[in-house]
């Protein structure tokens, strides 16, 4: 794989970034593939190569990568000025079309990421219940704020641990309940109970095997939340894009606020957290002081706004359905090969996102993760980008031919990884 340009790029970032790196996630050892440009389900890397993408920035760009639509929208937008200490029309219509989408999406609040908007969908909680535990699914990711960044390594393990520099009361105040093990999370919850402002989930979390949360657990934690009054929070951030109403609803659930991001900013920054009105009350500057006084000098900024506009507008129930449709030959195709060369990994996932797991080192390989790393590295050669992790979803503008693209690349990829390691 010829990675000069990336190479000398990396040389230069590593004089003036930590360890040449701005975002964790796109860290890949020796050095990234830098990007230079993408168009519809491809990308151009820094010497010239073209991939299909099925990363799409982290699951975010369901209509892949410079949708003519959307970059004259955008364009336009960034025209007529790209913030302003005001608000603008385009937010009302958004959210508009944000809470026709869904029916408890009665009010909505802009933020300009995922991790904020987790944030403040936790502290209206707080504000809401005055109450100052929260709860959350071990191993689950939720972003960088300090309250959720609790048991979020992907692990099962239930004793509260944070990332380093968390103060021991943050964690303290951070409850960890198992994923779809109803019997269980409700114990731990009951113990709680009169200190708990909300249980925050993912209905589908990527980190801890992109597998959906069972009935009975969703049904679990909503009588729980009920008779206690915590609320239920849904981030869905990654996982609304699994339905056109989001992921609570396909799952036949109902979240007291759910918190939106990635999608529906159509590629431009953006986060929300959406509920009913009289939870979302707590940001109501109209009556007074709010209980929860929420600024940010980007939020619902007219870009991002007119972004998500078109994104959700061209994201139809039948764009929906195709993309859902993808998702599926992909899972059962790569499950094929996985079978084929008598590995125990398991492909999971709902609608049009996926994951390969890694469950079980290969011969030759010190761990699971070294081996999808290295089937990463394959698929790159093969032309095909998907997260280290095995995350990937589909956007709209994919073909056909792009999944049986993608199918045969993964197995010469995977057979050349079981291969090589065997020599
Ligand atoms: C479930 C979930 N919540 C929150 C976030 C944070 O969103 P952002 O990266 O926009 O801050 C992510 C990002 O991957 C996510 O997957």
């Amino acid at each position: 794989m010829n990675t000069e340009n990336s190479a000398a790029l990396y040389s230069r970032a590593v004089e003036v970034m930590p360890g040449g790196n701005s975002r964790t996630a796109v860290y890949s050892a020796p050095y990234p593939v830098y990007i230079r440009s993408g168009s519809g389900a491809r990308v151009t890397d820094a010497d010239g190569v073209e991939r299909l993408d099925f990363l799409n920035n982290s699951t975010t760009l369901i209509h892949g990568h410079a949708h003519p639509e959307m970059v004259a929208a955008i364009t336009g937008a960034v025209g007529r000025g790209t913030s302003f200490g005001m608000p603008t029309p385009v937010e009302v219509e958004y959210a508009e079309a944000l809470s026709a989408r869904n029916e408890t999406f009665e009010h909505v609040r802009f933020t300009s990421s995922g991790t904020e908007a987790v944030m403040m969908a936790v502290q209206a909680a707080r504000a809401y219940t005055k109450r100052p535990k929260i709860a959350k699914m071990a191993g689950a990711y939720h972003g960088a704020y300090d309250a959720v960044a609790v048991n979020n390594d992907g692990s099962g393990s239930l004793i509260s641990h944070a990332v380093t520099g968390n103060p021991e009361g943050v964690v303290a105040n951070t409850v960890v309940i198992p994923f779809n093990d109803a019997e269980g999370a409700v114990k731990i919850l009951r113990e709680h109970a009169e200190d708990l402002a909300c249980v925050l989930i993912d209905p589908v979390p990527w980190r801890i095997g992109l597998l959906p949360a069972d009935k009975a657990y969703l049904d679990a934690l909503r009588a729980f939340c009920d008779e206690s009054g915590a609320l239920l929070i849904s981030d869905e951030v990654g996982s609304y894009r699994v339905g056109y109403h989001g992921a609570m609803h396909l799952l036949g659930s109902e979240a007291d606020l759910t918190v939106l991001g990635k999608v529906i900013g159509g590629g431009m920054p953006i986060g929300a957290v959406a509920g009913r009105r009289g939870f979302m009350s707590v940001f109501d500057p109209s009556k007074g002081a709010p209980a929860l006084p929420h600024s940010g000098s980007y939020n619902a900024n007219p870009v991002s706004m007119t972004s998500g506009v078109v994104s959700l507008r061209l994201l139809t129930e039948e764009a929906m359905e195709r993309i859902g449709a993808f998702g599926e030959q992909v899972r059962e195709a790569l499950r094929a090969t996985i079978e084929a060369v008598g590995l125990d990994w398991e492909v999971n996932g709902l609608g049009s996102l996926f994951r390969v797991i890694a469950t079980s080192a290969p011969e030759g390989y010190p761990s699971p993760a070294a081996a999808m790393k290295r089937l990463h590295r394959e698929l790159l050669d093969e032309g095909i980008h998907l997260g280290d992790s095995g995350l990937g979803c589909i956007s709209t503008p994919m073909e056909e031919a792009d999944i049986a693209a993608f199918a045969t690349a993964f197995d010469t990829s995977l057979r050349r990884v079981l291969a090589e390691a065997r020599a």
